[in-house]
């Protein structure tokens, strides 16, 4: 797909992974819808690249009904949807006095990490079903953030791991109904990127840690989370699957 002039949405935009993807879509002459609940830090990125910056609670329904509203009102329906939202708290199960975790906490962790992912797909393909076609029939392109915690959670991380393990689990259905529609679903799963949520993730965090990733020995950079985006939105083929992108880490 065609970035020039593309209405773009790109949730989680105020920082790491989704603020570097914006970056680089605004670069590609995208226009650019920027949602995120910290209202200063997408204001700040609008004010560098340009677009709308929308401050939104992506676990609040209306709310996020609302910004996909007004995304589409200014901009047009997206044909990119860019996933970004995501929140690490790390915890025990059961803790070291034997107090179980608060449901409460590993219901926020699902609840915006993959409900309102799933809720920010449904309201998007909505509209991208009403779209003209373009080259190769395709109507619209969407790339959700799982992680390789998804796959290899550590102690601490069973909401965080069940919440990336959910968004892996809907890519090939998504993909599988969405494709007769023309839309690509897509997902990518990081695994050490020097980011805010990484730092918070893996408390006191260590640089030796970056040694246990085979190459590149130490921890990715926005910039190329960003560029993998970039090209699978140009490469029509890659669709229904979960890219890792980890250097060859495993946890
Ligand atoms: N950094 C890593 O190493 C890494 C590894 C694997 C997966 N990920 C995933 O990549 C994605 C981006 O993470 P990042 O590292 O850039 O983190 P980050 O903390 O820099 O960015 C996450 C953004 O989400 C926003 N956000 C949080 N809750 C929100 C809500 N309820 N409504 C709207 N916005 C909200 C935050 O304000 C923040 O701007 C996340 O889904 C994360 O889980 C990151």
């Amino acid at each position: 797909m065609d970035l020039w002039d593309c209405p773009v949405v790109v949730t989680g935009a105020a920082s790491g992974l989704g603020a570097e993807t914006a970056r680089h879509l605004a670069e590609a002459g995208a226009k650019v819808t920027m949602i995120d609940i910290d209202r200063a830090g997408i204001e700040a990125l609008a004010s560098e690249i340009g677009g709308l910056a929308i401050p939104c609670d992506v676990a609040d329904e209306p709310a996020a009904e609302a910004a996909i509203a007004q995304a589409k009102d200014v901009h047009g329906p997206a044909r990119i949807l860019i996933g970004c939202v995501g929140v690490a708290q790390p915890q025990r199960i059961v803790d070291g006095n034997g107090k179980p975790m608060p449901l409460q906490n590993f219901r926020h962790l699902v609840e915006v990490n993959l409900i309102s992912t799933f809720n920010m797909m449904r309201l998007v393909a909505a509209d991208m079903a009403g779209l003209k076609p373009g080259r190769d029939g395709e109507r619209g392109v969407i790339i959700l953030t799982a992680s390789v915690s998804a796959y290899e959670g550590q102690i601490g991380e069973a909401a965080y791991a069940a919440s990336k393990g959910g968004v892996v689990g809907m890519i090939l259905p998504a993909a599988r109904e969405l494709g007769s529609l023309g839309i690509r679903v897509v997902g990518i799963a990081p695994g050490l990127f020097s980011t805010p949520t990484l730092f918070k993730l893996e408390q006191n965090l260590d640089p030796r840690i970056a040694r246990s990733v085979p190459f590149p020995r130490r921890f990715g950079d926005p910039a190329e989370f960003a560029i993998l985006v970039v090209h699978v939105i140009k490469n029509t083929m890659i669709n229904g699957t979960v890219l890792r992108l980890d250097g060859g880490y495993h946890k």
